[in-house]
């Protein structure tokens, strides 16, 4: 057929003396048969490269192609060994700075190895004839079919990927490699323990002061007038350095304190005993995907979280009344010391921030005071 591909099976020697212009028209890239020709637009002649015309300047260059494959296996190896003999320390900063430039030239250099490698490959040993790719429906017919895998064998036939085995075996273990420092990256994401409990304890605990974030200064129930709403840390934690993980805990302990009148608070009455004179706690960290929650609408007596506009009502117990939280927010129960100052009774009794699957097997069976399921999973 005057239409079907011209196979492009010619010799080196003969692509040399070729100087027809020649469009080669391939049915290949969309696996049909073509019912019209293309006419040349006037492109030049193929021009054979020295790998066609030189074996041995083809072996150089599939040399080359695997040195580069070779170097993208040493830059993955190079960004795993650095993270793990260059760990960072935490409050180091030179330490960040070595992990992450060691870490950072090793992956960049695990990419750039497969991109170079790859390229070199396709521009001086695949087949670099011009092809027309006609636009036309396919079908699935059997010619076709086995057209496609004519199609196919013939790719690979003059990519050479069967037949370069150590291009193709290098670049098999280069795309292998290159993933695994994501994989390392991605482990460091967690905490190094059991990254549940982390979640499940903060810092409160029985006797601990209520004090004003970021300051430290401890807070007297008196000081909390109605319609005020108080941003609370541990006492403890305002002595703490960034080097001892203040972030970390503050970014677990943070809490909200509101004062209500006293008829407007709605409190299921095994829970009463954990606020004080209509002053509540509740954990700052939205229970959707842990935005704090640092808006007080005084009027309605809402907590908004900014990120996706979760609401919950103070008034009931932290209930969540708009936005996708699927539950309150865990209260933190509440007294006051001989001196007058807002306490902690003990820890929250639930895990705080967002929501997970194994969650109700970390609640303090002890101490917890479970909600009705009307006050925890339904909306208002
Ligand atoms: S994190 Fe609070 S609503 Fe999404």
């Amino acid at each position: 057929m005057a239409q079907d591909t011209e196979r492009t099976s010619m010799s080196a020697d003969q692509s040399a003396h070729q100087e027809s212009h020649e469009v080669v028209v391939h049915d290949r890239g969309a696996a049909i048969v073509q019912s019209d020709a293309f006419e040349n637009p006037g492109l030049p002649p193929h021009r054979p490269r020295q790998t066609d015309l030189h074996p041995e300047k083809a072996d150089r260059a599939e040399r080359t192609v695997v040195w580069w494959f070779i170097a993208s296996m040493l830059g993955a190896v190079i960004a795993i060994a650095a993270y793990i003999m260059v760990p960072i320390e935490q409050g180091d900063m030179a330490s960040v700075r070595f992990n992450n430039l060691f870490l950072g030239l090793g992956i960049a250099l695990s990419l750039l190895g497969i991109g170079l490698g790859g390229m070199h490959w396709a521009r001086q040993l695949m087949s670099d004839h011009e092809l027309v790719e006609e636009r036309h429906l396919t079908r699935g017919s059997e010619p076709n079919r086995t057209r496609a895998v004519e199609i196919f064998k013939l790719g690979d036939e003059e990519s050479g990927f069967s037949r370069r085995s150590l291009i193709r075996n290098t670049l098999i273990g280069a795309v292998a490699l290159m993933p695994l420092p994501a994989v390392v990256l991605f482990r460091d994401l967690a905490p190094a323990g059991n990254a549940v409990d982390v979640l499940t304890h903060t810092m409160w605990k029985a006797g601990s002061r209520l004090a004003l974030d970021p300051s430290g200064t401890p807070i007297k129930a008196d000081d909390v007038t109605i319609g005020s709403a108080f941003h609370v840390i541990p006492a403890e934690l305002a002595e703490m350095t960034h080097d001892e993980g203040y972030l970390d805990q503050k970014a677990l302990a943070s809490v909200l304190l509101v004062r209500l009148p006293l008829d407007r608070l709605n409190e299921q009455p095994d829970r009463a005993g954990w606020s004080y004179d209509g002053i509540v706690a509740y954990s700052k960290i939205c229970t959707h995907v842990g935005c704090p929650v640092a808006l007080y609408e005084q009027q309605t007596h809402h907590l908004l979280c900014p990120c996706h506009q979760s609401t919950f009502d103070v008034t009931n117990h932290a209930k969540v009344v708009f936005g996708p939280a699927k539950r309150p927010l865990p209260q933190l129960p509440i007294t006051v010391d001989d001196e007058g100052y807002l306490v902690a009774q003990h820890d929250f009794t639930e895990p705080i921030g967002p929501s997970f699957f194994e969650r109700l097997h970390y609640v303090d069976e002890e101490k917890h005071i479970p909600l009705s399921s009307a006050e925890t999973e339904t909306r208002a």
